[in-house]
């Protein structure tokens, strides 16, 4: 179960946290990965870790907020079988704190990021025959997080997306699916805390982990084995389907 040889993935973000363990694992289980991320260093590392434990894999440097770099990307890569939207970003403010190139640069990444990407893969899935889509959007698309308004748009945006995709393209033989993690324990959290809570970081991260009623983070290994479930073959009655993977943040914060 859950084989992934001979198929052909595309992960943004792959260089670091929840990108980067897609990437191991995935490549684990047969996948040739192509990482995509704005960071060359950091994509080129985690594809190193690849080829040592024998997968196969290759890294781009790739902005995915310019449609014209994203095409060239994909152009380059060819045929693919799996899509996984997870390159994003962060931002702390309410509507009235939030500065415009803020908002711009949230919604920059996590929403035109992903529909550039998608814009650029689907002709390619479809000329493959059909393949899955990955997006990640995450709790605060849910029920939102205090002071994340601009990222708690964009991620409705992307599960709003995941919906309309995976609608259009039904008859071409592409699923779409989003996870929605709580928080998980990645240098994305870890930067955070560093720039808004200097000083603070093992209180606030305490604090962030027990929001999530289980008591701690999510490992972003845990966060893998979810993404390759919904991009195996053992997935493949589900689609336009958002899955929470968050310590109970949703269900069980009352
Ligand atoms: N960590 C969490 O608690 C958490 C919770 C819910 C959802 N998410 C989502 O999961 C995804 C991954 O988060 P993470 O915690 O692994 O973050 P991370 O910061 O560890 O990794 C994100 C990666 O995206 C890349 N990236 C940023 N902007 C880019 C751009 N314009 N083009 C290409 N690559 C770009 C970065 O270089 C980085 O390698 C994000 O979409 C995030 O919103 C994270």
């Amino acid at each position: 179960m859950f084989e992934l040889t001979g198929k052909t993935a595309v992960i943004t973000g792959g260089g670091s946290g929840i990108g980067r363990a897609i990437a191991l694992l995935f490549a684990r289980r047969g996948a040739k990965v192509h990482i995509l991320d704005i960071g060359e260093a950091a994509g080129a590392q985690v594809l190193a870790e690849i080829r040592e434990a024998g997968g196969q894999g290759a890294a781009q440097a790739c902005d995915v907020t310019r449609q014209a770099e994203v095409r060239a990307c994909f152009a380059a890569i060819g045929p693919i079988d799996i899509l996984i939207n997870n390159a994003g970003v962060a931002h702390v403010g309410k509507a009235d704190n939030t500065a415009e190139e803020d908002f711009d640069r949230v919604i920059g990444v996590n929403v035109k990021g992903a529909y550039n990407c998608l814009h650029a893969a689907i002709p390619l899935l479809k000329e493959n025959g059909g393949g899955v889509i990955l997006n990640m959007a995450s709790v605060a698309a849910w029920v939102a997080v205090p002071e994340r308004f601009a990222y708690s748009t964009a991620k409705g945006a992307v599960m709003a997306m995941t919906l309309s995709v995976a609608k259009d393209y039904l008859q071409d033989g592409i699923r779409c699916n989003s996870i929605s993690p709580g928080r998980v324990h990645t240098p994305f959290v870890d930067g955070f805390l560093a720039k808004n809570y200097p000083g603070r970081e093992a209180e606030m991260f305490e604090r962030l982990s027990k929001t999530q009623p289980i008591g701690r983070m999510a490992r972003p290994e845990e966060v893998a084995a979810l993404a390759l479930y919904l991009c195996s073959d053992e997935a493949a009655f589900i689609t336009g389907s958002d899955y929470p993977i968050d310590g109970g943040f949703i269900t069980l914060n009352a």
